[in-house]
């Protein structure tokens, strides 16, 4: 007994010393814009593998995202694979604004993604029934961007405070289109999905379920852009905005109210939340059909039907998930990652400590 127990011992520090950590990819085959790939490839993993693609916010990096949010910890309860895309760009924004990352295959940010996407899936032989996006703020606009430009690769998506694909077009790379940010890029539920489906002309396959949160208070990328992506994605699936199937107060937690348009488009708005809006990691995986493994239920696809995966015995690790919490309330300290500055910020602008505010542009600086 003594024996084994000193034998598992061993094991576990060998297991702790061969952890999975966050690895750069450098070959993963065409990358026009530059950007930079890395991903999380937990040590148990499930056989045919899910994927999510987290995308970071302005001036956010891979292990940033990696670090800040509670993916990869549940990556290694599950057993998926993350890949973190890095901006190559200066403030660390995605390119959402020029015609080329709005196109397939344009050659833009959003191509580049694609291609870290679709080398994943042939590296880890993943499940393309099982391919999943997220992200917040710049990241959430990248989002909605690759939802349009490749809904065939992914099959859910969730934004954090983004806006409609197309509504950040500057025709310029990586600009900031403040009517957009501002809120007052209005237009009908038609025009919008009009706008999206014109970044793959033609296509007439399965499109990923989108998921949308925005905060009431956000002051960065204000709320009308929560009703503009769902008008979006209201037209594109043939749902009417304004009139959802379900509206339930305090879910997924207090203070947020889901909007439920159908099995493709669900909205989820929280009163009194900022731009800091933090990522429901769990609520995200509820969406993401299968990504937990066992039964893996394709839904929006008509290809062939996925492998069934193994599912991975109870998780390795005790450590809860940070789901949402309360907003940081304003009058105080922003916390890291949080807005402290910018035009029409009238939140906090100090920085809890150790974390210094950073001006990313005009609009919006960040606890750093
Ligand atoms: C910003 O985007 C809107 C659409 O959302 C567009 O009408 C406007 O021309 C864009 N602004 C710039 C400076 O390109
Ligand atoms: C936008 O959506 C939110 C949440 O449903 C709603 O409270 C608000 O009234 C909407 N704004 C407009 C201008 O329709």
């Amino acid at each position: 007994m003594k024996l084994n127990n000193l034998a598992s011992s061993l094991l576990s520090l060998v297991a702790v010393a061969d952890a999975a950590s966050l690895t750069q990819v450098t070959n993963f085959g065409s990358n026009p814009s530059g950007a930079r790939m890395y991903i999380y490839v937990p040590d148990r993993l499930q056989t045919n593998p899910p994927i999510l693609t987290a995308i970071h916010y302005c001036t956010g990096t891979a292990n940033a995202f990696y670090t800040g949010t509670p993916y990869a910890r549940l990556a290694d309860q599950y057993g998926f694979i993350v890949i973190y895309p890095e901006s190559p760009y200066s403030g660390s924004c995605w390119d959402v604004s020029s015609r080329a990352t709005l196109t397939r295959d344009g050659g833009g940010s959003s191509t580049s993604i694609a291609q870290m996407v679709r080398w994943a899936i042939e590296r880890y032989n993943a499940d393309r029934n099982r391919i999943f996006v997220a992200g917040t703020s710049s990241g959430a606009m990248m989002t909605n961007v690759l939802a349009a430009t490749y809904p065939d690769l992914f099959k859910a998506a969730a934004a954090y405070a983004g806006v409609p694909a197309g509504c950040f077009y500057t025709g310029t790379v990586a600009g900031w289109n403040s009517t957009c940010a501002n809120g007052q890029s209005i237009a009908s539920q038609q025009v919008w999905a009009q706008t999206a489906l014109d970044m793959y002309p033609g296509y007439t396959g399965p499109r990923p379920k989108m998921m949308i949160y925005h905060g009431s208070a956000d002051t960065t990328i204000y709320p009308q852009n929560f009703n503009e992506t769902m008008k979006q994605w209201c037209g594109v699936f043939g749902y009417t905005y304004g009139s959802p199937q379900q509206t339930l107060a305090n879910t997924p937690s207090a203070g947020y109210t889901k909007y439920v348009y159908g099995e493709n488009l669900v909205g989820i708005y929280g009163s009194g939340v900022t731009h800091n809006i933090p990522v429901n990691g769990e609520n995200d995986l509820n969406w993401f059909d299968g990504i937990k493994g066992g039964s893996s239920t394709p839904t929006t696809t008509a290809v062939t039907s996925s492998v069934p995966s193994t599912t991975l015995s109870t998780s390795t690790r005790t450590t809860t998930t940070s789901s949402t919490s309360a907003p940081t309330p304003t009058g105080c300290t922003s916390q890291r990652w949080g807005q402290c500055g910018g035009i029409g910020w009238t939140g906090c602008t100090t920085c809890a400590s150790p974390w210094t505010c950073t001006k990313l542009n005009d609009w919006y600086y960040q606890c750093l």
